[in-house]
This record gives structure tokens, C-alpha cells and sequence, in this order.
């Protein structure tokens, strides 16, 4: 009986071991969004995830926010932003989703703000895709 519980506890922490050397596997990340509205426009930014509160920011032109992060065991990390600038008042972007961008931004996601909408920089071709458009 005894002998059971501790052979149970054990694969218990062999499971916690494997969980701890798969996240340092999978690597740190990280994330940046650059203002580049341009004519000094300052944006406003608010990035979570389900366990973090990024807070708000003011970001000026040409400035840049970004932070480091791991992807969670069960790979669903996710974060999103509200992002507001002059005539934008409130507007959701996904900063880093695993199930779109763990090949896309192998590294890291890079996003730009730009007066006509956002840019993302694909890591696989290192080429800046136009990702969001501002609503109307
Ligand atoms: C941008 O933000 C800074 C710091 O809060 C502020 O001093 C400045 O007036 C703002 N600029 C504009 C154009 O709103």
C-alpha cells in the first residue's frame, strides 16, 4: 500500500519535471509594438494574457513597447491588446496567439502602427505583412 502511494507521488514529479524542461524547451519569447503613426501621434496601449495585466501604456511616436514570455504547457498562450490613437478610440489586436503565429514568429511577433493600419513581421520570410486595418 505504502510502497503504491510513493510510486504514484513519484511519477507525479517525474510529470512536473517533464512540464519544466518542455517550457524551457520551447524558449523565451518576445513581443514588440512600435508606434509608427508619424506627426508625433501618440498611441495608447493595453496588452493581457489570461495570467498577465501588461498595464496601460502611452507609447509616442516612434517609441516602442515589448515584453518577454513563455508559452504555456498546454500551448494557448495568448495576447491581446486595446490599442487607441486620434480618431481610433478602442481596437483589439492579438499581440501573440500560438495557434497563428508559433511558426510565424518563431522568436517573437514584431508589429508596426502605422497611420493606414498594422504591420506584422513574418519571421519564416522577413517580410512585414499588413495585418490589421483600422475600422472605418
Ligand atoms: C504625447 O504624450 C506625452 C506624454 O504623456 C505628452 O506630453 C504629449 O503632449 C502627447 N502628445 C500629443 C500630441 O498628444
Amino acid at each position: 500500500m505504502e510502497a503504491q502511494y510513493l510510486c504514484k507521488v513519484n511519477h507525479v514529479m517525474i510529470l512536473f519535471l517533464v512540464i519544466g524542461l518542455c517550457s524551457l524547451v520551447a524558449g523565451t519569447k518576445h513581443v514588440s509594438i512600435k508606434n509608427r503613426l508619424g506627426s508625433g501621434k501618440n498611441m495608447s496601449l493595453h496588452c493581457k494574457s489570461g495570467d498577465d495585466d501588461l498595464g496601460k501604456q502611452n507609447i509616442a511616436d516612434g517609441e516602442e513597447f515589448g515584453w518577454n514570455f513563455n508559452v504555456n504547457f498546454l500551448r494557448t498562450t495568448l495576447f491581446f491588446c486595446d490599442l487607441a490613437w486620434g480618431k481610433v478610440p478602442q481596437y483589439y489586436i492579438e499581440a501573440y496567439n500560438y495557434a497563428r503565429d508559433h511558426v510565424r514568429c518563431d522568436t517573437g511577433c514584431s508589429w508596426l502602427v502605422a497611420s493606414e493600419g498594422i504591420y506584422g513581421l513574418n519571421g519564416q520570410t522577413g517580410l512585414w505583412e499588413f495585418m490589421y486595418n483600422w475600422p472605418n
